[in-house]
């Protein structure tokens, strides 16, 4: 999930960016040791290996939440905000949305172990219409990450590319804004902290999309 190699840093809509290099791929890396490294502990010290699993599910919502408003607030940020700590945030997009899509990844991951492991839990917690509609946004995920590389992104082009990732991150959006908000309804008020944080972050882009369009 990166900005496409020829697009402008400022206006892009989507997850990337072409500064971070190496200390972008540590990111990466130490996202996914740290998500590894939890999720054992949470799986090795549940009573039952069917709640570590479930901790795992809703850990890793978690921080693909949070890393996924990174990527998706960092290029308005440093737009309204302009200083060293968001542009910084902004030349590492790329790297936020690869760290969320691993996070997310590991969600599926887990997912299809708890299936395995007990199947009629895992229907109790869910049913075809999320797993279609989930698998979609996967797929999207997939194609957003895969298309990151300069060299992928060129060969795509950079209409497809902007449309794939603009397309891409609001259905990455509604999907978080569906899980957790019918949370704050079914299972606990306090659900409505990350509901907030993703409006706050779509007034954000708002804002900022009209900031660039006024400055053209
Ligand atoms: C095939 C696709 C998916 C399936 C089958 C699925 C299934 C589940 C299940 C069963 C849980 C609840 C675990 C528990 O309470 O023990 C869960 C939690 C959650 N999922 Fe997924 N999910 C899918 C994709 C997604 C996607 C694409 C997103 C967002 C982009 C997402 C976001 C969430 C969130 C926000 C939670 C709640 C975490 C919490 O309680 O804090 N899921 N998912």
């Amino acid at each position: 999930m990166s900005a496409s190699p020829n697009a402008r840093a400022s206006s892009d809509p989507v997850i990337g960016g072409r500064a971070g290099g190496r200390a972008g791929w540590c990111l990466v890396g130490g996202t996914a040791a740290l998500l590894v490294v939890a999720i054992a502990a949470l799986v090795g010290t549940a009573a039952e290996t069917t709640d570590g699993l479930r901790a795992g599910v809703r850990l890793t919502a978690r921080t693909s939440l949070l890393l996924f408003l990174l990527a998706y607030c960092a290029s308005p940020l440093a737009t309204l905000w302009p200083g060293r700590f968001t542009t910084g945030l902004r030349a590492n997009r790329r790297f936020w949305g690869l760290s969320f899509a691993l996070s997310h990844g590991l969600h599926a991951a887990l997912l299809l172990a708890l299936a395995q492991r007990d199947p009629a839990l895992f229907w109790t917690l869910t049913n075809v219409g999320t797993l279609l509609s989930g698998g979609l946004v996967y797929v999207l995920i997939l194609l957003m990450a895969a298309t990151s590389f300069p060299t992928t992104a060129a060969a795509l082009g950079g209409r497809a590319w902007g449309w794939l990732h603009r397309v891409g991150l609001h259905a990455v959006w509604i999907s978080f804004l569906v899980a957790f908000g019918k949370r704050v309804v079914l299972v606990d008020a306090a659900y409505a902290l990350p509901v907030g944080l993703l409006l706050l972050a779509l007034a954000l882009r708002v804002v900022a999309g009209r900031v660039v369009a006024e400055r053209r």
